[in-house]
Order: C-alpha cells, then sequence, then structure tokens
C-alpha cells in the first residue's frame, strides 16, 4: 500500500457496508486508512456473523458496531457507540444495497411488493435514517462529508438490475434532499456513481458478467476497479472538495457519455457480419 497523502488526517468517520475484502466500503476503509483517518466499520448482525469484518476492524484499527439500517433503535445505538470511540464524525460511507428481488430473479413486472419495500428500505431510506439520527445525536461535525453509493440505473434502464434502480433513484433524491439542508453548516451529502464491480452484491445480479463486459467496451477508460472508487471517495471526505454537494458523481471511465466504441462497432461488425456477401 502506497503511504498515500495525508488527505484524511485527523478526521473521522463511520463506514457502512464492508462484506468482505471484495466490497467497496472494504477498499474504502483500506483508502481511508491509508490516508490518516480513524473510523468505526458496521454491517448488519447477519453478515458480521460471517466473521470476515474482524480481520479488516484488526488491519485498520477500527472497533466494529453492528447496526440492521432498517431499525432505528440500531441506528441509535450506533451513533451513541461511535460518539464513545470516537466523539464526532466528519465522514459517512454509506456503501449499503440489497434486493431480495433481484436475489430471487424476479421480473420488474412481477415484483414481490414486500420485497420490493425491503429493496427500498435497505438500499435507500437508509440513507435517509442514518442522517435522521446523525442530526438528531449531533454526532455530524460541521464541514463534514457523506458519500453513498450509487449506480447509473438511476438515470437508465439496465432491465436486470430490477428493483434496485428505483433505489439508487431514491437514494440519490434522498441526498440532494438531505444535502439542502445540511449545507448551511458546510456539510455535502453527494452520490458516487460507480461502474459494475465484482462484488458480493454486483455479482448476485443475474446477468452481471454481460453488464460488466459491456461498460468495460464502451468506456473509453474501461472500468474503475473498487480500490479507484475509494481513491476517489477519499476526495470527497477531504477538505478539498468542501463546495461539492448535492451531485451525483460518475465513477465509471467515461461510459455515461459515451456512445459507442471502435472496439464494440468492430465486434458487432464481426459478429452480425454476413459471410454470404
Ligand atoms: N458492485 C457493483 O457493481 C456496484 C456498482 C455500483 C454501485 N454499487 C453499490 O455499492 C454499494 C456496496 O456494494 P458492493 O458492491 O461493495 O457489495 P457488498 O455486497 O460487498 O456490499 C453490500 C453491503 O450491504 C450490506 N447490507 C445489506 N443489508 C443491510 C442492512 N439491512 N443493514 C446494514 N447493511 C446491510 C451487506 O452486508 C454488504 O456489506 C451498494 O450500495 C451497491 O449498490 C455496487
Amino acid at each position: 500500500m502506497s503511504d498515500g497523502y495525508g488527505l484524511l488526517k485527523g478526521k473521522k468517520g463511520i463506514i457502512f457496508g464492508a462484506l468482505d475484502d471484495r466490497s467497496i466500503a472494504w477498499r474504502i476503509a483500506l483508502a481511508c486508512k491509508r490516508e490518516g483517518a480513524d473510523f468505526v466499520l458496521s454491517n448488519a448482525p447477519i453478515a458480521l456473523r460471517l466473521g470476515a469484518l474482524d480481520k479488516l476492524g484488526e488491519e485498520t484499527d477500527a472497533p466494529i458496531i453492528p447496526c440492521d439500517v432498517t431499525n432505528d433503535d440500531e441506528i441509535e445505538e450506533l451513533m451513541t457507540k461511535t460518539k464513545e470511540h470516537l466523539g464526532g464524525v466528519d465522514f459517512i460511507l454509506h456503501a449499503i444495497g440489497m434486493s431480495p428481488n433481484v436475489r430471487k430473479k424476479k421480473e420488474y413486472t412481477d415484483l414481490n411488493y414486500n420485497w420490493y419495500q425491503q429493496t427500498l428500505d435497505v438500499s435507500a431510506i437508509s440513507l435517509h435514517r442514518v442522517l435522521h439520527h446523525a442530526e438528531k445525536s449531533e454526532i455530524l461535525n460541521d464541514g463534514g462529508s457523506v458519500v453513498a453509493l450509487s449506480y447509473i440505473g438511476a438515470q437508465r434502464i439496465f432491465s436486470k438490475y430490477s428493483d434496485m434502480n428505483d433505489a439508487k433513484a431514491l437514494l440519490e433524491s434522498i441526498a440532494r434532499n438531505y444535502g439542502s439542508r445540511l449545507a448551511d453548516r458546510g456539510i455535502r451529502v453527494n452520490t458516487v456513481s460507480q461502474a459494475p464491480t465484482k462484488t458480493s452484491a454486483g455479482t448476485g445480479i443475474k446477468g452481471f458478467d454481460g453488464m460488466y463486459t459491456f461498460a468495460e467496451k464502451i468506456a473509453p477508460m474501461g472500468n474503475p476497479s473498487a480500490d479507484e472508487c475509494a481513491d476517489y471517495c477519499v476526495t470527497l471526505f477531504s477538505d478539498l472538495t468542501r463546495k461539492v454537494t448535492m451531485q451525483n458523481l460518475y465513477h465509471d471511465g467515461g461510459f455515461v457519455t459515451a456512445g459507442i466504441s471502435e472496439e464494440m462497432i468492430d465486434d458487432l461488425a464481426k459478429l452480425y457480419s454476413n459471410d454470404d456477401e
């Protein structure tokens, strides 16, 4: 690991969503540590039972605090415990997403509505809950920074992403709306729209490999890795981005503005060429 730039020296934070060493939150935690931050790690109790997070906790010297982000009491408890460990915090990472409909391969036109509500609750409304409890407990310092991870399915149709497309649209809206209310304290709230990344949540999507390859071939720079996403998030937590707020920021190697790539044109031409002509 490089020595970093000391961008987060003296900063404290809460990192939600590290499950295993492929998790984007895991990579972000390592990058935050490299840049000098102290933080607590949190995940749902059921995820903690797998035990993988202990390793990251040891590596980054971070306490692990269980919290199901759909449960207000647990979030309140998390804020109290975090205060005991760190005092106030300067940054929060929300890297949480889960859809029972996607997991169980339900088509968008045939959703289980209880699961749909779970998708929205876990993947989007949880950002609102976390910010609400952060404010209520007065844990978030003035000038702080909140980042939630999103996906371009919020703007465009990616059929296999099913109800997660809706969850990401809501997540981005909550970031904007909360951002406007925290702006007078210098606190910014942004979403980072990351390209397909090979993590547990990512690869659990039916058709993920196709989505990954499509993005890889269209994006002029190719898909960014979880570690590259981590470096970008570090800049957003740092003091170098003090007036960036209420934005959805694409971290996708240029995919969002690309039409088609030369490679894709050549590949398609080969695939659909008529040998008889
Ligand atoms: N992997 C991708 O292709 C990709 C692309 C763009 C955005 N994202 C987003 O990045 C974020 C992190 O996902 P990831 O790809 O690193 O996968 P991941 O599976 O490693 O992380 C998802 C995390 O959400 C946690 N979680 C689920 N339910 C929870 C609950 N009730 N309470 C607390 N935590 C809960 C899981 O335990 C897990 O740690 C998600 O918001 C995801 O949608 C992922």
